[in-house]
């Protein structure tokens, strides 16, 4: 099935936000996705009819409760090639992101304290290194984006060297849209053998992702933006590498044996996983990409990349629009702009009125804004089932807001 926009009105009709409110052209797909029927069933149906606590019973309810929680992990570690126990649970990219950098510490070779990040990062791949820095007095560096918006790779080359403890990359930028060329960096990093983090949080549910082909040691994101519940989140890691972590939680079930002094912790991934889990969020998460299959990966991954060229080129038309755009390639299925003369949180309010959702500020990304020299962005994410006839709607909306502001 190639999607097209006859496919994308079918595609629709499985996501009821779109029955539940006619009109809307959701075109903030990088703040969350909407969510399939499909994924939306398989968590009332596990709430309705096999809702149990996991790893606990001795009966048959709370034994296919484990069942279904598990099988759903084996999913999600086939959909990014991991091998099993490399997938652990959490609640977002960020929480996967603050686990490593509270339990990384026994992986950082003697001598290194640097730390080595992207101009481009989340603050969810900034603050927790800035908070370890403080904690380790280690030194926090940046490789430097372009004028086209592009990493300078000469400059990850220049930054990187023995101090380097690890590096931790953005794929595609959330504010931007620039697809970063991980398997590079995660190249560059092992070569001065740094540890390599990717935070995947906008790439996943619009590319393929391999972590073996990219190479890195962690790589992170969230459930929310790929059609699953809030709540549920992956931390990718090596299976050697997190065996000689600590763990991020202490309590039920990350442990082996416990006596009042002391415990043994379980094995991967348990030993990561404490507490009661989000069991409904796993379950959906597997539901969620199912879906995403069954479209296909390539397939989405094309037709975003249409709708990206489509609208940058329509867009580009309009008088006193500004354009945040890299000009080697139109390869995600995000981008920003500014109107001149309107800040972008009365353009995203304007837009509104016309049923049209975008996102307007700094996108958790103020070091990127300020060395651009301004407030925010308007920021267009596109998702699979986003069509033309979406596009025309915003460019109609877009003009005429232009009217208001650029007479
Ligand atoms: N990180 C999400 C975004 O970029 C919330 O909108």
């Amino acid at each position: 099935m190639q999607i097209n926009d006859k496919i994308v009105k079918k595609i629709k009709k499985d996501f009821p936000i779109f029955e539940n409110n006619p009109g809307l052209i959701y075109l903030d797909n990088a703040a969350t996705s909407q969510k399939p029927l499909q994924v939306i069933d398989s968590i009332t149906s596990f709430y309705k009819k096999e809702n149990a606590n996991i790893h606990r019973g001795f009966y048959k309810l709370s034994e296919n409760a484990t069942k279904r929680y598990e099988d759903s992990r084996l999913i999600i570690e086939k959909f990014i090639n991991a091998e099993h126990g490399e997938v652990i649970f959490t609640k977002n990219t960020t929480e996967s992101i603050n686990l490593l950098s509270y339990c990384i510490t026994p992986l950082i070779k003697e001598g290194r304290n640097e730390i080595l990040l992207t101009e481009m990062e989340h603050h969810s791949n900034l603050v927790p290194w800035q908070e370890f820095a403080k904690r380790h007095n280690f030194k926090i560096k940046f490789i430097k984006i372009k004028e086209d918006f592009n990493l300078d790779y000469d400059d990850a080359n220049k930054e990187i060297g023995e101090k380097t403890a690890l590096i931790s990359m953005v794929h595609v930028s959330n504010s931007l849209g620039i697809v970063n060329d991980v398997k590079k960096l995660v190249e560059i990093g092992k070569r001065s053998g740094a540890i390599t983090i990717v935070d995947a949080a906008q790439s996943v549910s619009h590319m393929k992702i391999d972590v073996k082909e990219i190479g890195c040691d962690f790589l992170a994101f969230s459930g929310h933006k790929m059609l699953a519940p809030f709540g549920i989140g992956v931390l990718y890691g090596k299976k050697e590498l997190l065996e000689k972590m600590i763990p991020f939680n202490f309590g039920g079930d990350m442990i082996k044996s416990v006596s009042y002094e002391n415990a043994t912790y379980n094995d991967l991934p348990m030993k990561f996983e404490a507490g009661t889990q989000n069991i409904a969020g796993v379950i959906g998460l597997a539901e969620a990409i199912k879906y995403l299959e069954y479209i296909g990966m390539e397939n989405i991954k094309r037709w975003e990349k249409e709708l990206l060229v489509y609208s940058v080129n329509k867009i580009r038309n309009i008088k006193g629009i500004k354009l945040y755009l890299s000009n080697v390639d139109l390869n995600s299925s995000i981008f920003s702009f500014n109107l001149n003369n309107a800040h972008p949180h009365d353009v995203v309010t304007l837009l509104d009125e016309d049923g049209i959702a975008i996102r307007g500020g700094h996108h958790c990304c103020m070091p990127l804004m300020n060395k651009l020299g301004i407030s925010g962005t308007c920021r267009i994410s596109f998702s699979f089932y986003n069509n033309f006839e979406d596009i025309d709607k915003l460019i109609n909306s877009l003009n005429k807001i232009n009217q208001i502001f650029n007479r």
